[in-house]
């Protein structure tokens, strides 16, 4: 899927449905008249113009009402959860998004293996809690995870596998560590998106899926700095101690050395390891033989789609 691609189904899709981008502005199904579904739980509205929606945001829930037969769309942000148990999910069987923002989940307090048995679950939304670990397992029809803002210092590899069509996973503003996440990403054959950016990460995760188009990663202890899917036509100057560099899709057509090593001495050389310039107006031939003695400690650096 193309970045251009998703404002475009996001408009699509807010024809039918709530789009996930305006959620956390909805005030309530007070402007769709009508008595709620005979199932609806008291504490919740299900707006009968929009019956597979069941809205139990800001309303000081303790807990996760029973969620009846044929609700797709579930709104949990803004309570005071701190636990969930998997009682309440047994008849969502058709439940395709969860929304659990803002609320104070622990993972001992939440039951294991309730995500996985969501047999149509598409996005799982937990921003804000208080979680050390992500909840897996997780349905494997999953296409969208967001856990940002939590207190996650491990992401154990196998949390994600099998999740074919995973295309987004949001983790920024965790504590998560080089080793915490290593390995947690790999085979994810879907995956376009990926933030881990604001962790502590010292480097980043080996064997990320090539599918990636959009990574975020900056703002942990790697100088990391992604300037992707701008319009830039020079490579900016960048501190020779950055490690990590993005700059693919852009419209770069020349390779500057003096954009990495202001100075060329034997103490002075760029401490870029990764470099992405794909998808630019750059080949091969466009880099300079002097760039191998600034860029010295460079493992990759990727100029066209292929390499
Ligand atoms: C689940 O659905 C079945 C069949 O509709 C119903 O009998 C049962 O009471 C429901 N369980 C809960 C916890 O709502
Ligand atoms: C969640 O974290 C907040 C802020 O750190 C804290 O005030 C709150 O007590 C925590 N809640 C639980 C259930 O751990
Ligand atoms: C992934 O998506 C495809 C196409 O929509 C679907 O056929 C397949 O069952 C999905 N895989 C899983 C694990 O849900
Ligand atoms: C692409 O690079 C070539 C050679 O460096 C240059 O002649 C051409 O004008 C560039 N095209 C664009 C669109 O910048
Ligand atoms: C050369 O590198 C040293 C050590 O990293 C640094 O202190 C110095 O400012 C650099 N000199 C120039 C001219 O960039």
């Amino acid at each position: 899927m193309s970045p251009l691609f998703v404002p475009l189904l996001a408009v699509l899709i807010g024809q039918v449905s709530p789009s996930h981008y305006d959620y956390d502005y909805y005030q309530g199904p007070s402007m769709m008249l009508g008595p709620p579904g005979p199932n609806c739980p008291e504490e919740c509205e299900c707006p009968v113009l929009f019956p597979s929606a069941m809205y139990c945001n800001k309303r000081n829930l303790k807990s996760v009402p029973v969620v009846p037969n044929g609700i797709k769309y579930l709104y949990l942000q803004d309570n005071n959860l701190k636990e969930i148990k998997a009682s309440a999910f047994v008849n969502a069987t058709d439940l395709r998004w969860l929304i659990l923002d803002n609320n104070q989940l622990t993972n001992g307090a939440v039951e294991k293996g309730i995500f996985e048995k969501l047999g149509s679950l598409e996005k799982l939304h937990v921003n804000f809690n208080n979680l050390t670990e992500p909840l897996g397992p997780l349905a494997k029809t999953m296409n969208e995870l967001k856990i940002t803002w939590n207190k996650l210092s491990k992401f154990p590899s196998g949390t994600l596998s099998g999740l074919e069509n995973l295309t987004m996973v949001d983790l920024h503003g965790n504590e998560l560590t080089s080793d915490g996440i290593a390995g947690a990403f790999k085979g994810l054959k879907s995956l376009v998106y990926l933030d881990v950016s604001k962790n502590k990460l010292g480097k980043l995760p080996m064997g990320l899926p090539s599918s990636i188009e959009m990574l975020y990663a900056d703002y942990n202890e790697i100088g990391s700095l992604d300037l992707s899917y701008n319009k830039l036509q020079t490579i900016p100057e960048v501190n020779e101690n950055l490690e990590n560099l993005y700059l693919q899709v852009n419209k770069i057509s020349k390779f500057d050395v003096g954009s990495f090593c202001k100075y060329m001495t034997a103490i002075n050389f760029s401490k870029l390891r990764h470099l992405r310039l794909d998808g630019n107006n750059l080949t091969r031939s466009s880099v300079p033989d002097e760039a191998a003695n600034c860029l010295r400690l460079a493992t990759d650096v990727m100029v066209e789609p292929t390499d």
